[in-house]
């Protein structure tokens, strides 16, 4: 019988729950977000976010055990986000996973999220270890190699902004709404990409480490530049803008991922695949950059399906049941940890993408 968990994930402004087995079936995954609750503040505030989980955890682990047809007395193992991420949502849903353990009488493990996004492409694509990860979303950016279900090298990653945060400020300086990344996109399309000459930073250093804050100033200032010179930007100008500025972001990380996969080579002597997970992933000139700088080196491609990139409780449930197999086991002392990096060795970086929200 292949063992069945359940997932719990509220580290941010998703409230979330699945149903996985480990012969890797996802029978259900439910994903209640917070639309609406935070409009007025410009961010997730941790504190209605908390509040939310609290209330709709219930709820949420209901309706993933009916869309599944099972009960609480067939899971095996309930695994639940312990971290990082925002502390009060955190808490809400490892106390959720400890009351429902005592209860059951059944294991539960406390997992990190961003091993679950790293995780991912096994559960998808059945990846064979290691393989290389890189996850771009609204709150990362980093390369990981990764070994096992608890193995992860960091090779390198952004040292201020994560890269949907810099296309979510673009859209914002050019008054196009939120999430911006799929806006951006959109406008870029009918863009000329060489009309501004926008920065690659850190191109111009070894390693994979990128930085994507200085591409925020400089599209303001080119943007100031036109309003100064026209009186205000033209469907045109905001089309090549947000070309110039997806190409930057583009070739940072396609140049960065070539050497991360030369770096895998090295690290690992094998070349196997490279995975990539996170929202940005869904950006097509993006993901297309990244398809045919990892086959010119010599590496196989694939990207999880969008709703398993995002931030969802599949991924914690499939994180949970390869980590319980490998002897991992939490017990009521399991605290909340807002801060947790994958990788303990790698020294910490400047910055890590979006202060404390989205992992
Ligand atoms: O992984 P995700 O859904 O949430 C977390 O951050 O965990 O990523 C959201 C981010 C947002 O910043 C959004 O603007 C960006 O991904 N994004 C995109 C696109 N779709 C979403 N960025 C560029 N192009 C897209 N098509
Ligand atoms: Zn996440």
């Amino acid at each position: 019988m292949p063992r069945l968990c359940l997932g719990i994930e509220s580290s941010c402004d998703d409230t979330a729950a699945a149903l996985v087995t480990d012969d890797r079936r996802i029978l259900s995954s439910i994903v209640f977000g917070q639309e609406g609750l935070h409009d007025d503040f410009g961010g997730v505030v941790p504190e209605i976010a908390a509040r939310a989980h609290a209330e709709r955890l219930d709820h949420c682990i209901e309706q993933a055990l009916e869309a599944a047809g099972k009960t609480l007395g067939d899971i095996d193992l309930i695994a639940v986000t312990s971290g990082p991420g925002l502390i009060g949502g955190v808490l809400s849903g490892v106390m959720c996973a400890k009351g429902l353990s005592t209860a059951l009488g059944k294991p539960f493990l406390g997992v990190n999220h961003l091993a679950g996004h790293a995780l991912t492409p096994r559960l998808t694509d059945g990846l064979a270890y290691p393989y290389l990860l890189l996850l771009v979303s609204g709150g990362h950016c980093q390369f990981l190699v990764v070994e096992g279900p608890q193995a992860f090298t960091r090779l390198g990653g952004t040292i201020d902004d994560s890269p949907g945060e810099a296309f979510d400020k673009t859209a914002r300086l050019l008054g196009l709404g939120y999430p911006g990344g799929p806006l951006v996109e959109r406008e870029a399309e009918r863009g000329d990409p060489a009309r501004f000459a926008f920065p690659r930073p850190l191109l111009d250093r070894p390693g994979c480490d990128m930085s994507f804050s200085g591409l925020k100033t400089a599209l303001r200032r080119a943007r100031d530049e036109v309003v100064g010179d026209k009186g205000g930007l033209s469907g045109q100008d905001r089309a090549d803008l947000c070309a110039g500025f997806q190409t930057a972001v583009a070739d940072v990380l396609a140049e960065k991922t070539r050497r991360a996969c030369l770096a895998f080579a090295t690290q690992t002597g094998v070349r196997t695949t490279f995975a990539v997970a996170g929202g940005v992933a869904a950006n097509r000139t993006i993901r297309n950059g990244l398809e045919t700088v990892a086959g010119e080196a010599g590496f196989a491609f694939t990207a999880p399906p969008l709703a398993l990139c995002t931030d969802n409780a599949a991924m914690i449930a499939w994180a949970g049941l390869e980590q319980y197999g490998q002897g991992a086991r939490s017990d009521l002392t399991l605290s909340a940890r807002p801060r947790w990096p994958l990788d303990q060795q790698a020294a910490p970086m400047l910055g890590s993408g979006r202060k404390g929200a989205k992992a």
